[in-house]
């Protein structure tokens, strides 16, 4: 028989952490078809690989891509790393479903203007991005702060039990049509004053699908190891998994804290199914917060839209500036954007590095100055933390990526190289693949992505698109509550 594709002599990482070995591949219709010495076997499309290392297309399983995958479906800030699905709709705020008043609310701004927010429901969003045809599968989770924005007339306070009831609603309709599950950004103004009760009252709504619980803490800050407990507390009482977003010691007084956090976490995963996301960085990003003004670290503005000549300066500088204090200038400034470069390096590493821990980007799409992991996260783990440092073998870093995440989200038929899987594929150098985005120079593709297969079709090939996409809307297709009984 002929097969579409054969990738010949591969470094074969399947993304299950097991060790690697050479194998040839081949593909048709989509999936892997075959795996081992294909000796005379044919293909339309026949590559060497010549010892480079094949992994599954790596799964950025916290992006905020909800609108960029309609808007921009070349997705090339993704697919230049080697990613091939991206999980939408974390931090609590999702493209949908939503019906706007006015302006989007903080942090929903993060994912575009008013006019980019046309999904009052997920149903409309999922056929969306189907039309668009993004260069990489969309996966999705619903926000909890897009729901309080459907159904309150202020979100600085908690819902009523009716408002909740429309919000359960919302809930149930998006999780039968394929979404993920829930999400929850607690840390935002906008989320702030909900109760942990509120947010079970919604979450049970979980079980009844097998969906996860995804969530940006309360606080990051010195009360984490409360929010941790209260993130837990939620999903054993929704008795659905939890993943806690982007795990971090956030501020100066929290440094050195990531060994509580992680004996916090490995606790709860012990009788729960429980796991993080991180980036690899130590800075973080997102809009200008005032509650996280100070002067311990640098703080820099990404965008201002009152003033956006500030773009790429130091909040101190600005603030010196205009003779204003830290706090004043901050305010002067927004709604704003900013990279706080907050957090200890050693607790990125032992966080980053534990077997719970999946790679997630947080890139910000619609940045003018995006924090560089909207580009690099991915090549980072792979040639700076994996090759250069050595904080966990190449294995290791690929099963971050690929087939932890593909379990915890529910993704079936992905994050592996096995028969039968779909053929999202990246073929890189290990001894070249570099992040080369930075904080000066963010928009930067990464060296040493040779090649990338979406659902078998070559997608992005010699740090250029290939002008072929085949991304598609990926429904939940496996029910996470396995392990509840
Ligand atoms: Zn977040
Ligand atoms: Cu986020």
């Amino acid at each position: 028989m002929t097969y579409d594709l054969i990738i010949r002599n591969a470094r074969i990482l399947d993304g299950s952490g097991a060790a690697e070995y050479t194998a040839d591949v081949a593909v048709t219709d989509g999936r892997i078809a075959q795996i081992g010495d294909l000796g005379s076997a044919s293909a339309t499309s026949d590559i060497d690989a010549k010892g480079l290392a094949l992994a599954p297309g790596f799964i950025d399983v916290h992006t905020h891509d909800d609108t960029n995958v309609i808007r921009q479906p070349e997705m090339l800030p993704k697919i230049s790393q080697g990613v091939t699905t991206v999980v939408v709709g974390n931090c609590g705020i999702s493209a949908s479903p939503v019906s706007l008043k006015g302006d989007p609310p903080d942090p929903m701004n993060l994912l575009g203007e008013a006019k980019d927010f046309s999904y009052p429901t997920f149903d409309d969003y999922r056929r969306a991005v189907d039309a668009a045809v993004p260069s990489v599968n969309v996966a999705a989770l619903i926000g909890h702060t897009a729901l309080r924005n459907n159904h309150m007339d202020r979100l600085d306070r908690v819902a009523t039990p009716d408002e909740i009831n429309g919000m359960r609603e919302q809930l149930r309709d998006a999780l039968e049509n394929g979404a993920l599950g829930l999400s929850t950004g607690l840390a935002y103004a906008s989320a702030i004053s909900s109760t942990t009760d509120e947010v079970k009252s919604l979450a049970e709504v979980l079980n009844d699908f097998g969906g996860v619980y995804t969530t940006h803490l309360r606080t990051e800050f010195d009360g984490i190891l409360d929010a941790m407990d209260e993130a837990f507390d939620i999903g054993r009482h929704a008795k659905s998994p939890v993943i806690v977003s982007h795990l971090k010691c956030a501020g100066a007084g929290n440094w050195g804290r990531s060994v509580e956090v992680i004996d916090k976490i490995e606790h709860a995963a012990k009788g729960h199914p429980a796991g993080c996301d991180c980036y690899p960085y130590s800075a973080s990003s997102s809009t200008l917060d005032l509650k996280q003004v100070t002067s311990d670290f640098d703080i820099l503005i990404t965008w201002s839209t009152p003033h956006p000549e500030m773009g790429g300066k130091k909040l101190a500088d600005i603030a010196a500036e205009w003779n204003l204090p830290l706090m004043d200038a901050a305010k002067k400034l927004q709604p704003a954007g900013a990279v706080y470069y907050g957090m200890d390096e050693n607790d990125v590493r032992r966080i980053l590095s534990n077997q719970l821990t999946m790679v997630g980007s947080d890139g910000l799409p619609n940045d003018p100055l995006p924090h560089p992991r909207l580009w690099g996260a991915f090549p980072r783990v792979l040639g700076h933390y994996s090759r250069d440092v050595g904080l966990f073998p190449l294995t290791e870093a690929v099963r971050k990526m690929t087939g932890l995440s593909a379990d915890r989200f529910g993704l079936g038929d992905r994050g592996r190289i096995k028969v039968g899987h779909w053929a999202d594929l990246v073929l890189f150098d290990p001894a070249t693949i570099r992040d080369t985005a930075n904080f000066k120079d963010p928009i930067q593709a990464a060296d040493g992505i040779e090649a990338v297969w979406v659902n078998g079709v070559l997608s992005y090939q010699h740090k250029q698109l290939t002008g072929q996409r085949a991304g598609r809307f990926l429904p939940r297709s496996r029910d996470l509550r396995v392990g509840f009984h």
